[in-house]
């Protein structure tokens, strides 16, 4: 399993029960099963050929029995009352808002969700921010040469993040993590382009206005960081 992947693992708390929402080759719940995960474990995925290999993967580990798996879109069909733990990792921002969109009964503080995405987490900090869900932690995963976020969040709460925080996660949880130097740098480089592209083509004037912002602030919390001795 990739780092990622294992990163996802070591946040997964013992509970009645997880599902993996688009489980591809269905090694998270495969490595969690070998683990001893105590609870109920569902992988789920859209298309019959990643469930296939999650079956073969199962199987192989031996291990076919302990998963139930799911041919369906998101989490629709997912019993709200056998799981605690949503996985939903290895997808756009925007795909996973559209699952957790449709599946009303996780706006319910018991559910634990852990959420990757992979492009778009902007989009996704701002639908749980706005749709009454708090992401508790947030954490950063190197693998394969790509910085990826991991997001724990729950229903309730109150959070706002400013637009920059959007992009990186609450500066308070994010600041603390060994990546966040290398993040920050990464996300600078990807704005400087961005603008760049902007400001050549003269297009979207709103965007480059948002974008400069977002720019700005990223900048200040370097000099903050360099500041208190962070960076
Ligand atoms: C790139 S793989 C990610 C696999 C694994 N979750 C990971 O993080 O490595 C994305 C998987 O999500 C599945 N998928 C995409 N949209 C989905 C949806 N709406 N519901 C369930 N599965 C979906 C795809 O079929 C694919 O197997």
């Amino acid at each position: 399993m990739n780092k990622r992947l294992q990163a996802i693992e070591a946040l997964v708390k013992p509970g009645i029960g997880l599902v993996d929402v688009g489980t591809d080759h269905g090694y998270l719940p495969v490595s969690l099963a070998r683990h001893g995960y105590p609870g109920a474990l569902f992988a789920s995925d859209i298309r019959e050929g990643p469930l296939a290999a999650a079956r073969r993967s199962a199987r192989e580990a031996g291990l076919e029995e302990r998963i139930a798996f799911l041919l369906c879109d998101g989490l629709d069909l997912c019993e709200p009352e056998r799981v605690d733990t949503l996985v939903i990792a290895g997808m756009g921002g925007d795909t996973i808002c559209g699952i957790l969109d449709r599946a009303e009964w996780t706006m319910d503080p018991r559910y634990s969700l852990l959420l990757q995405p992979m492009t778009r987490g902007e989009v996704l900090r701002y639908w749980l921010t706005n749709n009454g869900y708090s992401i508790e932690r947030e954490q950063l995963v190197s693998d394969g040469g790509e910085i990826y976020s991991l997001l724990c969040a729950r229903f309730g709460g109150l959070q706002q993040l400013c637009d920059a925080e959007l992009y990186t996660g609450a500066f308070s949880m994010i600041e603390q993590d060994p990546l966040w130097p290398e993040y920050l740098r990464l996300l600078q480089e990807r704005f400087a382009k961005l603008l760049r592209g902007l400001r050549n083509s003269g297009r979207e004037p709103g965007r480059l206005r948002l974008m400069e912002e977002v720019y700005d602030q990223l900048k200040e919390r370097e000099a903050y960081a360099k500041r208190t001795g962070d960076l």
